[in-house]
């Protein structure tokens, strides 16, 4: 099955490709190019055959728009998807482009995805790829209409047999780009991707489904370096944005974070191939309600690796579960079990932290018995009590082989 659609997939791709070719040769495109100006040239997805009625699929007139902008164009280029409803299939943007940088798309309308899985021939519904130089901006929606395939990707209720399903917007070797004022809704999996990327910034995002809607992380960062992600609003299933494997120098600030999972580094080390994370900062973040805050999470893994030089600081909690969380036993089956990661946490820092929780164990700080956390700073953490103190119970901080300093104004009070 999966063959015959990687084959259908690479014949529409073929078929694209000679489609512009015989096109270039007779030269029945010309008119459809603007008349040069100031501004980027644009290239309008209803000009290549696109239809907002909310049921053609129009990935065709996508691609053939983009192999325009970015293959053909001499000038700035911009694919523009105006105001309507668009549904597109699986998609991708692939470069290098030989237009100059940066290339843009903006997206006015609303783009919605087909909702059977098994019409996508790998996880992702929009791919950019291979990409130095592109914006994605507009006021419009990528709705992944998430709803219809959710119940395909909770583990628990297939027992841990989910199938992956596919992200909304994956970013594969873009760098120096940009995406701001998108909104992501309902996505199947995650929203945004990114894998292999350099220096890009997010901002103005609004990502939003619903908080029982599963894996449909907001933004999750592996192999990339040098990405900022501010002044968004998510608002999701799981982590808000969650940073993975093989990152550096990884910025996020000024973000809304709720219902989700809170803005996490990890899960690290479920596989060998993973590498090191090294500087992350969140600041200026407010978490509203989220089942965590700021977290730290590693399998216990088989190949060492460090996660270090990790800031949390300026951050409002307000109804939140475990608003800070170092737990280096996650995926593990042993409950309770003391971790024996070989991931190394270091030089991690916690710092103004305030508002509310409704856990009494406000600070968890779980590490390994192999890899003690070193380096942990704890200062001005000051967090009020607003859930219900059971008998016996109290309004603590955990700590199991970290090396913590605290300081400052301390409330849950050091372990
Ligand atoms: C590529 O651009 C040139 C000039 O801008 C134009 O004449 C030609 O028709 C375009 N090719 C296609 C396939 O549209
Ligand atoms: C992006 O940068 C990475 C290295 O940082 C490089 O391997 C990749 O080829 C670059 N991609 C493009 C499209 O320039
Ligand atoms: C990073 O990307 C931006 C475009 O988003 C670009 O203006 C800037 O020059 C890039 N920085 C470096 C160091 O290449
Ligand atoms: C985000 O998008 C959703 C769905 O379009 C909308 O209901 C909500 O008001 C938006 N939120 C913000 C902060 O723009
Ligand atoms: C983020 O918001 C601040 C305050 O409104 C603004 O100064 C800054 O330019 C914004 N940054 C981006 C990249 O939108
Ligand atoms: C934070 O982001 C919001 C948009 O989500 C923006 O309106 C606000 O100005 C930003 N504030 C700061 C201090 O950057
Ligand atoms: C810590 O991370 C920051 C980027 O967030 C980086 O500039 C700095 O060099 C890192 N420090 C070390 C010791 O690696
Ligand atoms: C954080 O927020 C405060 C108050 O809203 C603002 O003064 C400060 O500039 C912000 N810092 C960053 C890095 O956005
Ligand atoms: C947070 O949860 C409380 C209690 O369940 C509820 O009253 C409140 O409206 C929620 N706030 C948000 C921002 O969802
Ligand atoms: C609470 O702790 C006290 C002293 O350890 C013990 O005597 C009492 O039975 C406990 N109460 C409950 C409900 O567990």
């Amino acid at each position: 099955m999966a063959t015959t659609k990687a084959l259908l997939f690479l014949g529409s791709v073929f078929l694209f490709c000679s489609l512009i070719g015989a096109s270039r040769g007779h030269g029945t495109r010309r008119s459809l190019l603007p008349i040069p100006n100031r501004g980027p040239a644009i290239f309008d997805v209803t000009k290549f055959g696109a239809v907002a009625d909310d049921k053609t699929d129009n990935i065709d007139a996508f691609r053939a728009a983009w192999g325009e902008a970015c293959k053909n164009s001499t000038t700035h280029a911009k694919v523009l998807i105006p105001a309507g409803t668009f549904r597109a299939a699986q998609t991708m943007f692939a470069g290098p482009c030989t237009s100059p940088k940066p290339i843009t798309v903006e997206v006015m309308g609303t783009v919605k995805a087909n909702t059977d899985p098994s019409e996508y021939v790998s996880p992702e519904w929009f791919t950019f790829q291979d990409i130095d130089g592109f914006v994605l901006t507009g006021k419009g929606v990528f709705d992944g209409q998430g709803a219809a395939s959710w119940p395909f990707n909770d583990c628990k209720q297939t027992k841990g047999n989910c199938a992956p399903l596919p992200s909304s917007l994956k970013f594969y070797k873009v760098n120096n780009s940009m995406v701001t004022d998108i909104t992501s809704l309902n996505s199947m999996q995650f929203h945004f991707h990114l894998h292999g990327c350099s220096n890009v910034s997010l901002s103005n995002l609004n990502i939003t489904a619903p908080g029982n809607s599963p894996n449909t992380d907001g933004i999750h960062i592996s192999a990339s370096d040098r990405i900022k992600v501010l002044n968004s609003t998510i608002g999701t299933g799981d982590d808000c944005i969650s940073i993975g494997h093989s990152t550096t120098d990884i910025s996020i600030t000024n973000i809304t974070c709720g219902p989700g999972h809170g803005i996490s580094v990890g899960s690290l080390g479920k596989r060998p191939e993973e590498r090191s994370v090294n500087g992350v900062t969140v600041t200026n973040c407010t978490f509203l309600n989220t089942t965590n805050g700021a977290r730290i999470k590693t399998w216990i893994g088989t190949v060492p690796a460090e996660a270090k030089n990790i800031t949390y600081q300026d951050l409002v909690m307000n109804g939140v579960h475990n608003p800070i969380v170092i737990d280096q036993s996650y995926g593990s089956k042993m409950l309770r079990a003391p971790s024996t990661s070989v991931w190394k946490i270091s030089n991690i820092h916690f710092r103004n932290i305030k508002g509310t929780t409704v856990s009494n164990v406000a600070v968890s700080l779980e590490c390994s018995t192999r890899n003690p956390c070193e380096g942990v700073e704890i200062t001005d953490v000051d967090l009020t009590y607003a859930g219900r103190l059971l008998i016996n119970t109290t309004f603590a901080s955990s700590c199991f082989n970290a090396k913590a300093i605290f300081g400052g104004i301390l409330n849950p009070p050091p372990c």
